[in-house]
């Protein structure tokens, strides 16, 4: 039995996800990010301590010590040690973007759409 919520789901067809995207899904501390690379979506978990950051339309905030992100979740400002994790984006049969939140993948893999 596991508890909470669950590390996969899907986040709608690709069409709906206009370039420039940056989609906040509180519910799954993550961002979907749609960039001309394709689609990404990035933790919203800061790697200092574990607060929920804040997108903005140019990064991450951290309201709890003041760390600060670019867009693809390199460290500006610390304290945060290490950028933010992306996640496994890939098409379920259906065509939906599917996250997987316990999948990490190296920054810069997206999903070509
Ligand atoms: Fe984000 Fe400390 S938890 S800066």
């Amino acid at each position: 039995v596991t508890y909470g919520e669950p590390s996969r789901f899907r986040a709608g067809k690709p069409e709906s996800l206009p370039l420039g995207t940056r989609l906040p899904l509180s519910r799954q501390r993550c961002t979907i990010v749609r960039t001309e690379g394709g689609v990404a979506a990035i933790s919203n978990t800061c790697t200092h301590l574990g607060c929920v950051i804040q997108t903005t339309d140019i990064g991450f905030d951290c309201p709890c010590h003041g760390s600060r992100f670019a867009a693809e979740g390199t460290v500006l400002a610390g304290p945060a040690p290490r950028p933010l994790p992306w996640f496994r984006c890939s098409l379920s049969p259906s065509g939906d973007v599917e996250i997987d939140t316990a999948a990490p993948v190296d920054p810069g893999t997206f999903l070509k759409v």
